[in-house]
């Protein structure tokens, strides 16, 4: 990726507004230019933001959007940006406006001035996160993007408000480019590497490999993997920032890094967008990377089980009967319903091993999910209504997506099978909820439990608020505040 944009908070001088170069960019509400830097640079370029208030253009203009107007007379900028967004916005408009001033960044410098605006660390945010750029395999010319400084009232306070936002895009990030990246460089062995690097952040890593995981039972983990030359894995990450005696939270990721079905082999169109079925896992990296950065007082675990899903004359059949960790037999029906069989293994040794105060999956797990949500939501799945509304409120919060899907007996009854406990799908109809409720056998009594099926938003083919097209990271922010939220002492206990 191209090097993040780190902006600079620097105190209100409207006199600058006159010779700064490259791009200005105003925050304006109402009909009139109110704040100190709009008015003076409504001042010199002789009303010409009062003029563009009084247009169709701004009046058609939606809280978050923006207009540029060019070599802007009475300025020694290139272009003035005017960025529409009231005083009183909730946090995700206001993330929204910062994206649209990350989308036309440029190699030229960028003061921006909110001098006025109480959400000025949620623009920054939104800002930094629609600057992203995948391009580290584009050869030519990679201009990378100008400083960006931000006119404010109270700059300490706000470059320190700004630091748990400069995390979380840190981790957002990781979790784009994990999911970007093409399947022959981000191999089993490479995508471990890349966790065991967050030990420099205080990260505890481990790397589980096959005769490990073999000791430990996890056939249907293994089962997938052994078609591909890559070596299957479970990495362990823990960040113990709370109590000693505090059971974490346990986040579990879905990391097929290739998924070509198996032999039960996919059709070629569209196939390559299979590069990003580690998807799962690339969020529980992005969350586990925001949590170490932040130094958040909470104990989460992050467990991602790491696999190739290839045909070879080794890889498993439909048909095959297969022992899970837990005990019970999987007939496999579908080789393509790989993901499920993963994360059935990596969720019973997390419950075994940590005992988790609740635990949280994530996955690219069905195509079924996106025929029923799009990618404008993730499918929410739970048998905790507490846990279950605090994750969505904490999705509104922060703007993305989310939608509960319903879950019960009648789905679990698909999944039985002739020759074994049950078999890995459960038909066409239903098919996210019967996936689902595959993953829920693997969940014990009592332990409050979500499943995200991300199919639809860990990628996305045109641009966002918030995201270029491609990996979007949904879920890093969401989850993150869902930590801050129900998992972090609150501040006065502090
Ligand atoms: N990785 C896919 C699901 C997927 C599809 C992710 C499209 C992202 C975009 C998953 O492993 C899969 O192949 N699911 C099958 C399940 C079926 C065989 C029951 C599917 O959705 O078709
Ligand atoms: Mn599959
Ligand atoms: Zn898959």
């Amino acid at each position: 990726m191209t090097t993040p944009v780190k902006p600079e908070f620097i105190a209100t001088n409207v006199e600058a507004l006159a010779t700064a170069t490259g791009r200005i960019v105003i925050v304006v509400d109402g009909d009139l230019p109110s704040s100190l830097a709009a008015k003076r640079v409504d001042r010199l370029t002789r009303g010409a933001v009062t003029r563009f208030m009084e247009s169709d253009t701004y009046a058609k203009m939606k809280p978050g959007d923006g207009a540029d107007l060019a070599f802007p007379s009475g300025l020694a900028a290139d272009a003035l940006q005017v960025i529409k967004l009231g005083r009183r916005v909730e946090r995700a408009e206001a993330r929204k406006a910062g994206g649209t001033i990350g989308r036309s960044l440029g190699k030229s410098e960028c003061l921006i001035a909110t001098d006025w605006h109480p959400r000025t660390v949620d623009i920054a945010l939104g800002m930094v996160l629609r600057a992203y750029d995948f391009n580290d395999h584009k050869t030519g010319d990679k201009s990378e993007i100008g400083t960006v400084r931000y006119m404010v009232n109270a700059p300490d306070e706000v470059a320190a408000a700004y630091a748990d936002g400069a995390a979380m895009a840190e981790g957002v990030f990781l979790t784009r480019d994990l999911v970007n990246e093409p399947s022959n460089v981000l191999t089993t062995t490479e995508f471990a590497d890349r966790l065991a690097a967050l030990r420099e952040l205080g990260l505890e890593v481990e790397v589980l490999e096959e005769a490990q995981l073999a000791e430990l039972g996890m056939r249907l983990l293994l089962g997938v993997g052994q078609g591909s030359e890559s070596p299957s894995k479970v990495v362990v990450m823990q960040w113990k920032g709370g109590a000693a005696d505090a059971a974490p939270l346990a986040l579990v990721g879905k990391g097929v890094v290739f998924d070509t079905g198996g032999i039960s082999i996919k059709p070629a169109g569209g196939m390559e967008d299979m590069t990003m079925d580690m998807g799962g896992a690339g969020v529980v990296a992005g969350v586990m990377k925001a949590l170490a950065l932040r130094k958040a007082p909470a104990n989460v675990v992050g467990l991602v089980g790491i696999v190739e899903n290839m045909p070879d004359g080794r890889a498993q059949r439909p048909g095959d009967v297969l022992r899970s960790m837990k005990g019970d037999t999987v007939e496999v029906i579908n080789t393509d319903a790989e993901g499920r069989l993963v994360l059935a293994d990596v969720l019973w040794y997390t419950q075994e091993r940590f005992n988790p105060a609740g635990i949280i999956d994530l996955a690219t797990l069905t195509g079924a999910i996106i025929v029923a949500l799009g990618h404008e939501n993730a499918g929410v799945f739970s048998n905790d209504d507490t846990l279950c509304n605090a994750f969505l409120k904490a999705c509104a919060t922060e703007g993305e997506g989310a939608w509960r899907m319903p879950m019960g007996q009648a789905y679990d009854d698909k999944l039985k099978s002739r020759v074994a406990d049950m078999m890995n799908i459960g038909g066409r109809e239903g098919g996210s909820i019967t996936a689902a409720q595959f993953l829920k056998r693997f969940i014990k009594e009592g332990m409050p439990w979500i499943h995200l099926d991300i199919a639809g938003t860990a990628l996305v083919k045109n641009d966002l608020p918030m995201s270029p097209k491609g990996a979007t990271g949904w879920g890093v922010l969401s989850l993150d505040r869902l930590i801050r939220d129900k998992f972090e002492p609150k501040p006065e206990a502090k």
